[in-house]
């Protein structure tokens, strides 16, 4: 669910007119959703009927300082996988203590930021790493309170790219090695045992591969609760979105006319599954999803500039491209793509929706059909929330695109659209040109 929906044939989000938001701050412009941000974080916190769970949202899939300030005022803590996100909970005033450290490459400088600054726990990759993070608390002269992510070695039936629970990838230990791990942790002197970690991928379309995951871990994480009084257990994140659907979503209607086996991953059936599971270990569950909730919370909002017709294909070329939105070009993902305003008198128009970038791959979505839209109409592309604005570059010397927060009828500017001045600021040509 969520709060894009036409009113009067014009596209809003929330009681915000989209046309009215890219007259103000131009296009391409990422336009969030506040309300829906926060039903599906809270959905997702209460998913596990009666457990202690605590939300740390995997900022890597949003991370835009309102954003972050949005979701810590509503209880997240936060899973942060660099220095840079550190800095950037603690700047948003976000609770460093409530989230959890990840990646498989921390620098000593990053440990040290994230124990300097009280972090719930480091989850910890490898075996150099756990040397590397004892260490370095060693030098601050404290235990570093971790948790081991382990791989459970798990098809979770999504993009080879995002799939990260399987052996062959490079997150995790496996179970199997997993014992000795925590044999030789217990001895290192400043660490201290928390929990264990398991996160097996992104965008799942359904709960089968989390049960898998969960059913292999638990005998494990009995025994870790038994030999070492681990509190917590995080089961990572990777609960799917709707993309093709994206705009019918949105109602209440649209998931009561699905039968049952078809529905397709939600809070409440990954609660359902999972909470007879977890429920007996009586352990802390940190839930890590990043783009359950903000993915459906977000569009692009962009500008037809032209309507090209070439070698019997038409192409509708737009302001926004794959520097704003990489998702297309990287994951051959789909993206809804709607008219701000609906004219139901227009024709359809099958195109290829494409970015001015010169490279082929920059292209949003091939023999779509849309309602024919000319130049200078505007367009929204669905879903756009999670993993747009924050693997956003510069590519072509384009500029970072605008972010806007809606909430009921207020919006505001969160991040205003790059200029070219802060575009170049760090460069520097050297004397000897
Ligand atoms: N926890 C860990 C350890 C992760 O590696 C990730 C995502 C998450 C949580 C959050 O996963 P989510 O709930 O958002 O699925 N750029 C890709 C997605 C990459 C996900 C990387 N890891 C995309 O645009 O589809």
């Amino acid at each position: 669910m969520h709060h894009f929906r036409y009113t009067d044939q014009n596209l809003h989000c929330e009681s915000v007119e989209l046309a009215a938001v890219a007259r103000l701050y131009g296009t391409p412009t990422y336009v969030y959703s506040a309300t829906t941000m926060a039903d599906n974080l809270h959905r997702l916190k209460n998913s596990l009927i009666g457990l202690d769970v605590q939300v740390c949202y995997a900022m890597k899939a949003n991370s835009s300082l309102a954003v972050l300030r949005h979701l810590g005022n509503l209880g997240a803590g936060f899973d942060l996988v660099s220095g840079g996100e550190i800095r950037r909970v603690i700047a948003a005033s976000g609770d460093v203590h409530s989230s959890v450290f990840a990646g498989v490459g921390k620098t000593e400088d990053e440990i040290r930021l994230a124990l300097e600054n009280g972090i719930f726990a480091l989850h910890v990759e490898s075996e150099p790493e756990l040397a590397r993070i004892n260490h370095v608390a060693g030098t601050l002269g404290i235990q570093a309170p971790v948790a081991i992510r382990i791989n459970p070695d798990v098809d979770a039936q999504t993009h080879a790219k995002i799939t990260t629970g399987k052996q062959g990838n490079k997150f995790g230990i496996s179970l199997a090695q997993a014992k000795l791990v925590y044999e030789a942790v217990a001895k290192l002197k400043h660490i201290s045992l928390k929990g264990v970690q398991m996160h097996i991928g992104s965008q799942l379309a359904d709960t089968g591969p989390f049960v898998e995951a969960v059913k292999k871990m638990v005998p494990f994480v009995e025994e870790l609760k038994r030999d070492y009084g681990i509190t917590y257990f995080s089961i990572g994140g990777g609960m799917g979105i709707i993309y093709p659907d994206a705009l019918a979503s949105g109602t209440q209607e649209w998931w009561d006319a699905k039968p049952a086996a078809q529905r397709p991953v939600s809070p409440e059936s990954y609660g359902e599954a999972l909470t007879p599971l977890l429920a007996p270990l009586d352990l802390k569950i940190l839930l890590e999803h990043g783009r359950y909730i903000v993915g459906n919370a977000g569009v692009l909002v962009t500008r037809v500039e032209h309507l090209k017709r070439a070698g019997g294909k038409n192409f509708l070329v737009v302001d926004a491209a794959m520097n704003d939105l990489i998702r297309p070009a990287m994951y051959d993902s789909y993206h809804e793509i709607v008219p701000l305003h609906r004219d139901t008198s227009r024709r359809a128009l099958v195109a290829d929706v494409v970015g001015p970038i010169c490279e082929s791959s920059d292209c949003f979505a091939k023999d779509r059909q849309l309602q024919e839209v000319g130049e200078g109409e505007l367009i929204a592309l669905m879903s756009a929330g999670a993993y747009g604005f924050s693997m956003a570059s510069r590519y072509n010397s384009r500029s970072l695109p605008a972010e806007v927060l809606v909430k009921g009828s207020s919006f505001e500017l969160i991040n205003a659209r790059e200029t070219f001045e802060q575009m170049v600021a760090n460069e520097k040509i050297p004397a000897f040109l």
